[in-house]
């Protein structure tokens, strides 16, 4: 269940390393064979460096074996960035959960979040 996901993205949030920002950021994606795999945002020193907590989350995945099609739902603690929409439409997940500016958490299609979407 997304709010069960959600649930985790929160939890994990707490070992973000984010010493710059100090905006701890926690992401759980879930597979459909019902793995889970979590991510934290890394920053660095040299700001660009630094990776989304969603990046971490889906890289993680394909570490496990995991390819576009593989996932079925994403939980965010924030509003993924735009960079972040695109990873996301790549893995062609059903549905991503995220807690919005206003602080409602919201469930929405990849699609919603990145319309108009780059492809190759
Ligand atoms: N951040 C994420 O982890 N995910 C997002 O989609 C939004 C931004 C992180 C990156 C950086 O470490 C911090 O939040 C502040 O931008």
């Amino acid at each position: 269940m997304s709010s069960d996901l959600y649930g985790l993205a929160v939890a994990v949030a707490e070992r973000a390393y984010a010493p710059y920002s100090e905006f701890l950021v926690g992401a759980a994606v879930r597979a459909r064979d019902g793995r889970v795999f979590e991510g934290v945002n890394v920053e660095n020193a040299s700001y660009p460096l630094g990776i989304c907590a969603e990046r971490a989350a889906l890289a993680r995945s394909v570490v496990e074996g995991c390819r576009p099609g593989d996932l079925e739902e994403i939980a965010v603690t924030a509003s993924p960035c735009g960079g972040c929409r695109q990873w996301i439409y790549e893995f062609r997940l059903d549905r991503v959960t995220f807690r919005g500016a206003d602080g409602e958490v919201v469930t929405r299609t990849p699609a919603e979040l990145l319309p108009e979407t780059f492809e190759l």
